[in-house]
C-alpha cells in the first residue's frame, strides 16, 4: 500500500481508543495516515497520542494553530480514503445533512476521496430510525458503511453498536485502496497442513500454520479475485469474502482441489501436504502395549504433480511452494520441473524468521525459464502480494504469447 494516504476522522465515542491501534496497523502497511479529531473525540483520547503514532500533526480545531487555512479542503481531495472511526450518531447526522461546523465535517463535505464510515454507539441509538435513515442516505450517496459488531457495549447493553475491530477496518480499507487488478480471475489456493489419522485421538501432521496460504487468499480477495481457499486444519479464521473449503487429510484436499479446479486462472499450492498416511486407521484408541510399536505408512497422492500432468486439459498458472531445510534452490528447481510448474516459491523452513509458524518470510521465486528472484525478509502479507504479482504477470505473458 506504499504511497497511499488515509485521513482518519475520530469522533467522540468511547471506542476512540481503538482508532489508535488502527493508526498503527495502517502505518505497518506503509500507508500515510493523517488524523483529524472532533472536539468531543479529544475528551476520550488526546491528539498527542495520534500525533505520536502517526508522526503527523493532528487537526482538532478549525481555527487553531495546527495546519493551514485550506487543509479542510486539501485533506479530503489529496487522500485516497477517509475513514470515520468511530462514527457517532451525531457525526453521521451531520454528514447526512451537509452540516460543516468543524474541521472534520467540512473536510468530509469537500472530499473527493472514498469515505468509509464505521458507526459505533449504543444499540438503541444505532437502531433509532433517525440514525438508520441517515445511514441509508449516506449509502445512497456512495459512502461505504461498515456494519458495527455485536456484543457487550461500554454502556452495559448488548447488541449491534460495537466499533468493528481495527483489523477488520484495516481489511476493508485495504480493499478500498486496492486497484482490484485481479478482478475477473478465479484463483484456487491451498493452505495449512493435512492431518492423517492413526486412531480417533492421534494423527500425523506437520508444523504448517497456514499463515502463508491465508495471506495469499486474503490478498487475492482484496485485489478483487474470486478465491477458493482449500485449507487443512489451522487456528486461523478464514478471511471474509471467499469460498472456504475445510479439509482434513491429503485425500480430502485432493478431492476438493479437483472438484474446484475447472475454470481457475491461477492455482497456488501453499499447503504442506503429508506425504504419507497410516495404512490403517484404528476405529478405537490404540492401547498401550509392547515396548515398541511400528506404524505402516503408505504414500499420499501428490496433488500438485497430478495438477501439473493434466494442465493442458485445465490451463492455469500453476504455483508451488517448496519447504526446504537444505539446498533450497536446487531442491526447489527439481520440484518445479518434476511437477510441471510455472513457478515455485522456495523457503527455508528451518530459519527462525521465515517458515511455518512465523509472520515473516524470506523466499526465492524460481521460474520455469530458469530465472530466480531473491526477496528480502518481508511480512507474509507482502510475500503474498509479490507472489500474486508474479503469477498475474505469467498469466498475462501467456495470453499475449
Ligand atoms: N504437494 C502436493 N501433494 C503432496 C505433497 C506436496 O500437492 N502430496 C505440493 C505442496 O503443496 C507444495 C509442493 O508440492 O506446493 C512441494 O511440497 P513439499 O512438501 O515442499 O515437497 P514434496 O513434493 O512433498 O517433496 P519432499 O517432501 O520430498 O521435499
Amino acid at each position: 500500500m506504499n504511497g497511499k494516504e488515509v485521513i482518519l476522522g475520530v469522533t467522540g465515542g468511547i471506542a476512540a481508543y481503538k482508532s489508535a491501534e488502527l493508526v498503527r496497523l495502517l502505518m505497518e502497511d506503509d500507508i500515510l495516515v493523517k488524523v483529524a479529531m472532533t472536539k468531543s473525540a479529544t475528551k476520550f483520547v488526546t491528539p498527542l497520542t495520534f500525533e505520536a503514532l502517526s508522526g503527523e500533526s493532528v487537526i482538532h480545531d478549525m481555527f487553531g494553530q495546527e495546519g493551514t487555512a485550506i487543509d479542510h479542503i486539501q485533506w479530503g481531495q489529496e487522500s485516497d480514503l477517509i475513514i470515520i472511526a468511530p462514527a457517532t450518531a451525531n457525526f453521521i447526522g451531520k454528514m447526512a445533512h451537509g452540516i460543516g461546523d468543524d474541521f472534520l465535517s467540512t473536510c468530509v463535505l469537500a472530499a473527493t476521496a472514498k469515505i468509509l464510515v464505521c458507526p459505533s454507539m449504543n444499540t438503541r441509538m444505532f437502531e433509532n430510525p433517525a440514525v438508520q435513515e441517515n445511514l441509508d442516505l449516506l449509502k445512497k450517496r456512495g459512502f461505504i458503511i461498515m456494519e458495527p459488531g455485536q456484543g457487550a457495549l461500554a454502556c452495559g447493553t448488548e447488541g449491534p453498536g460495537r466499533l468493528p475491530e481495527p483489523d477488520e477496518i484495516l481489511q476493508q480499507a485495504r480493499k478500498l485502496l486496492s486497484d482490484q487488478d485481479l478482478s475477473g480471475l478465479k484463483i484456487l489456493i491451498t493452505a495449512g497442513p493435512t492431518t492423517e489419522p492413526i486412531d480417533p485421538v492421534r494423527y500425523i501432521s506437520n508444523r504448517s500454520s497456514g499463515k502463508m496460504g491465508y495471506a495469499l487468499a486474503r490478498a487475492a480477495t482484496l485485489r478483487g479475485a474470486d478465491v477458493i481457499l482449500v485449507s487443512g486444519p489451522t487456528d486461523l479464521n478464514p478471511p471474509p469474502g471467499l469460498n472456504f473449503c475445510q479439509v482434513i487429510t491429503a485425500e480430502d484436499m485432493r478431492r476438493s482441489v479437483f472438484e474446484n479446479r475447472s475454470g481457475c486462472d491461477i492455482i497456488i499450492k501453499a499447503a504442506a501436504v503429508s506425504d504419507y498416511r497410516p495404512r490403517d486407521h484404528a476405529a478405537q484408541k490404540i492401547k498401550k502395549g509392547p515396548e515398541s510399536l511400528s506404524l505402516e505408512l503408505v504414500k499420499n497422492p501428490d496433488i500438485l504433480t497430478e495438477l501439473g500432468s493434466t494442465i493442458e486439459e485445465f490451463p492455469a498458472v500453476l504455483v508451488g511452494f517448496a519447504a526446504e531445510t537444505e539446498d533450497l534452490v536446487a531442491n526447489a528447481e527439481k520440484k518445479l520441473k518434476s511437477k510441471n510448474l510455472d513457478m515455485i516459491v522456495a523457503n527455508d523452513v528451518s530459519s527462525k524468521d521465515a517458515g511455518f509458524e512465523t509472520d515473516t518470510n524470506r523466499v526465492k521465486i524460481i521460474y520455469s525459464d530458469g530465472r530466480v528472484d531473491d526477496s528480502p525478509l518481508m511480512t507474509k502479507d507482502k510475500v503474498a502480494d509479490l507472489v500474486l504479482d508474479r503469477a498475474k504477470a505469467i498469466r498475462e505473458a501467456g495470453l499475449e504469447g
